[in-house]
């Protein structure tokens, strides 16, 4: 799933991934002397883009569109993307990688190596981004609360099934609870919002600077999660059903699902 890849890859969480070359065209022999890199620069295709966006709006930071070109989103004219990715290992003509940010499948038109002394760069300006920086690190501006019925649900979703996505709705919403496509905040009625959060939904109301988190809600509907056609690679699709069974609610039948 598209919302399942990172933005850029998190070395923090121990991740293994393996991009595997194509056979019968010499590539073990151009794997030659490539062990010997911890990092190496994957170039990719976007391959899952249809069309492209001048203007961006990022995942991070104020909700403001930035030109695609000061941006590392995907909708770019030309979809290519760079990730430079910790290697593990090199196995014949498979190479071991850490933490990525492409959806599997991703076809990889290139590897070469990171070499510190020639692509790191540490002192020089990155515009938005080092503003961007310099906001999140001040205090959120917004007080997210949850509701007696959310923090029950959540705690249910923890104790039943190891889901607890409450941290990614603090962080998002105590910065920033206004509508956002890439952060995944709709508009459900006139003072009702809704977030995403892999799989999962939480309805939400703004009073002032609170944010009150009303009901936690699985993000797919039944008739999804019991179609045997669909079954395959739905996330946490029986804790979700089980959810259901919990605390039934009709927006989850009719809502339809978010696209990935
Ligand atoms: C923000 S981009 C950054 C890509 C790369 N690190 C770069 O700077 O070019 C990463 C996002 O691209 C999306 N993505 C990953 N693989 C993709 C693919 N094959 N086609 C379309 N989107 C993809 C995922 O949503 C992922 O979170």
């Amino acid at each position: 799933m598209k919302f399942q890849a990172r933005h850029q890859p998190t070395e923090s969480e121990p991740e293994r991934n393996i991009l595997e070359l194509l056979p019968d065209c010499d590539y073990e022999q151009a794997l030659h002397d490539v062990a010997g890199f911890t990092r190496i620069w994957l170039i990719w295709w976007f391959h899952r883009n249809t069309g492209w966006r001048p203007r961006v709006l990022p995942p991070r930071g104020p909700a403001k569109r930035r030109g695609v070109f000061a941006t590392r989103s995907p909708h770019r004219p030309n979809p290519l993307g760079i990730t430079p990715v910790q290697l593990i290992a090199v196995e014949g003509r498979q190479l071991i990688l850490g933490a990525c940010d492409l959806v599997d499948g991703t076809p990889v038109f290139d590897l070469k190596p990171y070499i510190p002394a020639y692509d790191s760069f540490p002192n020089e300006k990155a515009g938005w981004i080092d503003e961007m920086e310099a906001t999140l690190a001040a205090p959120p501006q917004f007080r997210v609360e949850f509701s007696s019925l959310a923090q029950e649900q959540a705690e249910w979703l923890l104790r039943h099934w190891q889901i607890d996505f409450r941290p990614r709705v603090h962080e998002l919403l105590s910065r920033d609870p206004s509508l956002h496509r890439t952060r995944r905040i709709t508009r459900r009625a006139p003072d009702e919002y809704v977030i995403g959060c892999g799989a999962w939904r939480a309805v939400f109301k703004k009073t002032g600077n609170v944010v009150l988190i009303q009901t936690l809600e699985p993000g797919y509907p039944r008739r999804f999660l019991e179609d045997p056609a669909r079954t395959e690679g739905l996330p946490d699709r029986d804790a979700q059903l089980a959810y259901m069974a919990q605390w039934p609610s009709r927006l989850s039948e009719i809502l339809p699902p978010e696209a990935p």
